[in-house]
């Protein structure tokens, strides 16, 4: 939405926001790395960008073909998004599928992209050489939606006119794509049809540690559940493995996974607090792991409660989704209509 901004000499002017989209894929439960990487940067973005933020349905169907999962983990990652914090009046919230524009742009776009252009995905690329080390078909068991799901993904950004697209490391390379294929659009009709979007890389938070150290992914079975309940969650930190360090040795904060973790939920001076006792000696992990569950719990109790409030509540739910598609909608018209007019199918 435009600001009416007054300038100090008494003119005024309007002010249009950048576009800030980013979409989830409801493949699994959400989990901290999920909401410290990817949820919470993009909601920090309301307010100084105009934000579209979205559930990624159909690229979910791509891998979950049980329809009672299916249906569940879209309503666990919108009740997710609400709960930490997104507010349907200010952030323009939908389902990916009741975009009907996607698929009409989707189609638009697959004229575009080059075969050659798919098969350079990162994504593709590791199923196919999973199953030559496999010793199978190169193709077994890979559908053409993976195949093409860059091609959805481009058509969700740039369906909304996004400028920037906040992900994590690993789907740079699919705004890239969206990129390109809008550049050809946009060099083949000699004009902006559709606006060319930027990738967003949260630096600092860009890795989440897992139980076992590795990056949290469900794919790794490593992760803590954003809404698990208090009990499990402590169970949970406690299992975190660590070394044989004795309590009295003194302790490398930068080294340990329980740091890691902590700093992601600890305020600057519990940071550097908990830092020089690291290096101080005489704290065990145990307690490290203590400290851990403390900020940890302090930070997802309240949105633990507002998502179990939400999933007692699917009518709200699914009501705000429902105005969040509605104005979507306008905007995704908008889109495809252009690139009709441009493409002489008007
Ligand atoms: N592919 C993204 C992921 O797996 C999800 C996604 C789908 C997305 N469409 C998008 C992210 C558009 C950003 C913009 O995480």
């Amino acid at each position: 939405m435009p600001w009416l901004y007054i300038f100090p000499n008494g003119c005024y002017g309007f002010i249009m926001k950048k576009i800030s989209l980013t979409g989830i894929k409801p493949t699994g439960l959400l989990h901290i790395g999920n909401y410290v990487a990817a949820i919470k940067p993009a909601l920090a973005l309301t307010g100084t960008y105009d934000a579209r933020y979205f559930i990624a349905d159909y690229h979910a169907l791509n891998t979950i073909k049980d329809p009672t999962e299916l249906s569940a983990l879209i309503r666990q990652v919108a009740a997710g998004w609400l709960a930490a914090g997104l507010d349907p009046e200010r952030v323009i919230f939908y389902r990916q599928s009741s975009i009907p524009e996607t698929f009409e742009l989707t189609t638009q776009l697959m004229a575009f992209t080059s075969k050659g252009l798919m098969n350079r995905a990162h994504a593709y690329k590791a199923a196919v050489q999973a199953n030559t080390e496999r010793g199978e078909d190169p193709d077994a068991g890979i559908n053409m939606g993976l195949y093409t799901y860059p091609v959805l993904m481009a058509a969700d950004i740039l369906l909304f006119d996004s400028d920037v697209v906040p992900v994590g490391q690993d789907q740079v390379q699919h705004v890239e794509m969206a990129q390109d294929i809008a550049q050809v659009v946009n060099y083949n009709y000699k004009q902006e049809v559709l606006k060319v979007p930027q990738a967003l890389v949260k630096e600092s938070v860009a890795v989440v540690p897992g139980l076992d150290g590795r990056k949290m992914s469900k794919s790794y079975g490593n992760i803590i559940p954003l809404f698990t309940p208090e009990k499990e969650l402590r169970k949970l930190i406690m299992r975190i493995v660590t070394n044989s360090q004795a309590v009295e040795e003194p302790k490398d904060p930068e080294t340990s996974q329980i740091y890691a973790l902590y700093r992601l939920f600890a305020a600057p001076e519990e940071q550097t607090a908990l830092a020089a006792r690291y290096r101080e000696g005489g704290m065990g992990w145990g307690e490290a792991k203590e400290e851990l569950f403390r900020v940890l719990n302090r930070e997802l109790g309240p949105i633990r409660e507002r998502f179990q409030a939400l999933a007692a509540d699917p009518k709200t739910l699914d009501d705000i989704l429902a105005r969040g598609a509605e104005k979507a909608r306008v905007i995704a018209k908008a889109t495809v209509n252009r690139f009709r007019a441009a493409a002489g199918i008007d």
